[in-house]
């Protein structure tokens, strides 16, 4: 009896743990998915210019233009019908306009301003952000107004000067004002600006945890900034974080959200996720998180060689974004994901 059962036993194969059953089909694998990326995940950056000009190539990020305002506003009319809900404006400030200290921020009829009027006039649901800080107006590409010697980025003269901005982006009508300056103080600075002016339905995205990274490089020559500045490699260190810094990445991000931040940001986006991850965890907030130019020009750089597949890798690195947390994800590649998006049987990316 018992060597009878004992045998019986001995039969009965150990089951192997399948895990592949999950995947067995396109249908499964769906049903199962648990990230996924929408155009309404998205928020396209855009550059606009001044002039009546055609639109102008970056040379190294194919696909992006500086666009004339009226080439801006029909864009926004195009990203909108296909499903993007937001775009982050960037002026490209003529270099005679600019100077040591970023003045033309402070006109009230400047181009971004000129940009956030014709664009909530003929696109009024399209979520505008607009950029505070002063690179695109000085003449030496920082983000802020430089100390008496020289040596460093005044912060307390900046944030001042960053207040009065964003007072004037939101008169013009822009959403949300997003101060991607690195300044301290700047958050709770803008909310007090922002309110004492009665525009206190008007929100900041900050850009919390920003680091003093090397993939700017093709977002500075599409602005100028790299220009003004007469290199390429502008040293942002002393405001920007230390990319080998988690902890204290994390403890600036959480200064923004007690400063009264709506929104906060990682950037860059590929190369930190850890830090995404880390702010998804430690704030209830929404994160966002930005696919910065070097993350989009290497990628294309790759496709080109026929080294790397656009489309794929594309998709991969936007759906990685948002797995590691981020729920909103500013992209270079929001229209092309959109149009794929928009022309697809199901409305996803990740086949
Ligand atoms: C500057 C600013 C930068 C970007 C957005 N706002 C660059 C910098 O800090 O020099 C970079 C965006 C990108 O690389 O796509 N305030």
């Amino acid at each position: 009896m018992n060597n009878a059962s004992s045998s019986a036993i001995q039969a009965i194969p150990i089951p192997v743990v399948r895990p592949r059953r999950l995947r067995r089909t396109a249908a499964i694998r769906e049903l199962l998915e648990e990230t996924r990326v929408t155009a309404a995940d998205l928020i396209a950056p855009l550059f606009v210019k001044e002039g009546t000009g055609p639109a102008e190539a970056v040379g190294s990020m194919p696909d992006v233009f500086r666009l004339n305002l009226e080439q801006l506003v029909e864009e926004c009319r195009a990203l909108s019908t296909l499903g993007i809900r937001g775009v982050a404006l960037f002026p490209v400030t003529p270099a005679v306009l600019k100077d040591s200290r970023g003045s033309e921020a402070l006109n009230p009829d400047c181009l971004v301003l000129r940009a956030v009027r014709a664009v909530k006039a003929a696109v009024p649901d399209l979520v505008l952000f607009t950029d505070i800080a002063l690179d695109p107006y000085t003449n030496h590409g920082h983000d802020g107004v430089l100390t008496a010697d020289g040596g460093d980025v005044d912060n307390d003269a900046t944030v001042a000067i960053l207040a009065l901005m964003a007072v004037l982006h939101a008169a013009a009508g822009t959403d949300f004002v997003a101060p991607s300056d690195m300044m301290d103080g700047r958050v709770a600075a803008l909310r007090a600006a922002l309110d004492a002016a009665g525009h206190c339905e008007t929100g900041i995205l900050a850009y919390s945890a920003k680091f003093a990274s090397a993939y700017y490089g093709p977002f500075r020559e599409a602005v100028g900034s790299a220009a003004a500045a007469g290199t390429k490699q502008l040293d942002k260190r002393t405001y920007q974080l230390n990319p080998a810094n988690r902890r204290e990445a994390l403890a600036d991000a959480l200064l923004d959200e007690a400063e009264g931040a709506d929104l906060l940001m990682v950037k860059p986006a590929g190369p930190y996720l850890d830090i995404v991850r880390e702010l998804r965890d430690a704030s209830s907030l929404p994160i966002a998180a930005y696919q910065v130019s070097g993350e989009y020009a290497q990628l294309h750089a790759a496709a080109e060689k026929g080294w790397l597949d656009l489309r794929k890798t594309r998709d991969e690195s936007l759906l990685a974004i948002r797995r590691a947390g981020a729920d909103l994800i500013l992209t270079y590649f929001a229209k092309s994901v959109a149009t794929d998006l928009a022309g697809a049987h199901t409305p996803r990316i990740t086949k």
